[in-house]
């Protein structure tokens, strides 16, 4: 195939952050994706439906002109959260809530230690149908950072699901067979999402020949046989998988350094990745419903009217591009060849 036309994708999750890098984050996004699940990790984080919708505002004042991109809203479910924030969340658009583990990841720290202590929270979502979207990792510290996805699903997710049956919830950036299985075979209101880079690396790529800190995300790459299953879940056409890219900035200093930060930056090129990945796996016309029909259609929203064209082209990834503070940032596969182009 030379050409594939798609409705237009949504990104189900990713980090836009804030200030002057929305001026990069919101127009990489836009250039492919209708809309985006926007996570609240910022800092401070996004607590009530006041900060969301003000942060939206950003993000829609950041985008290029003309754009009709528009960015779904996310709360932060924290200690302090109430049965009232959900409300309001719910009456003022907000999207949907996420819950961290606290020190899981990236500005998790305001999260809630106890996943117990949300459970009235949970239940007001229940009945709001408001989904939860979920970082499924425990982070104690005796639990080896490679099981900790399993660790959650066993330990906290299967008792969530059985106490709140009819919680829409999204389990993000699933990284192990283990994830790809519980999903596969719980009912129709779980789902998952997929990234890029679990698609296409495992451990290896981030420790063989040196440590390489632009692979390293959280939940960190597993062994390859987990990236065999997560390959086999999207190509089998499921529409409890769908895309979200965790895009995650970091400027190229947070990243090589002696306490690197988690997170590929792909918003640049995440579509591209994702055609070449489905082309490998054979399976071309399945992409559509991964990247554009399952996400809407999970959160009851509309499917996108508009189309995108890829075309089969090479095409170099930039080894670094400014950030509007004038420092770098080193995009996900950072100088490699991709195959596949958004047709302007
Ligand atoms: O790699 C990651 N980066 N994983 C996350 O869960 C958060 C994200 C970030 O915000 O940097
Ligand atoms: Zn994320």
């Amino acid at each position: 195939m030379k050409e594939i036309t798609l409705l237009t994708p949504d990104d189900w999750h990713l980090h836009f952050r804030s200030g002057d890098m929305l001026k990069e984050t919101v127009p990489a996004t836009a250039r492919c994706f209708q809309r985006a699940i926007v996570m609240p990790n910022t800092v401070p984080p996004i607590t009530n439906a006041k900060m969301a919708l003000d942060y939206k505002r950003h993000i829609l004042a950041a985008r290029p002109e003309g754009s009709t991109f528009e960015p779904l809203m996310t709360l932060y479910l924290t200690n302090d959260t109430s049965s009232q924030d959900i409300i309001d969340a719910k009456a003022s658009g907000v999207t949907a809530a996420k819950y961290y583990p606290a020190g899981a990841t990236t500005n998790s720290d305001a999260a809630c230690s106890d996943m117990l202590d949300l459970y009235p929270i949970f239940k007001v979502m229940e009945e709001q149908d408001f989904p939860l979207l979920i970082h499924g990792e425990v982070t104690d510290n005796e639990i080896d950072i490679f099981d900790r996805e399993k660790v959650f699903i066993d330990r906290n997710l299967l008792p969530l699901v059985e106490k709140f049956p009819q919680l829409r919830i999204v389990l993000e950036h699933i990284t192990t067979q283990d994830a790809v299985e519980f999903i596969a075979d719980a009912s129709d209101y779980l789902a998952a999402t997929i990234t890029p880079q679990h698609l296409m690396l495992n451990r290896n790529d981030l420790l063989v020949g040196g440590i390489q800190p632009h692979n390293y995300c959280l939940p960190v790459l597993k062994r390859n046989t987990h990236q065999q299953a997560l390959r086999q879940a999207v190509a089998s056409g499921s529409k409890k998988f769908f895309l979200g890219t965790d895009s995650a900035p970091h400027e190229k200093q947070h990243k090589e350094s002696a306490c690197g930060c988690a997170g590929c930056y792909s918003a640049l090129n995440a579509l591209e990745l994702y055609t070449t990945v489905f082309e490998e796996l054979d399976a071309l016309e399945k992409l559509e419903g991964f990247a554009s029909l399952y996400g809407p259609d999970f959160y009851k929203l509309p499917r996108n009217t508009s189309t995108i064209t890829l075309i089969k082209q090479d095409w170099q990834i930039p080894k670094a591009i400014i950030l509007p503070n004038g420092e770098p940032i080193v995009p996900f596969l950072a100088g490699k060849t991709v195959l596949w182009k958004i047709k302007e």
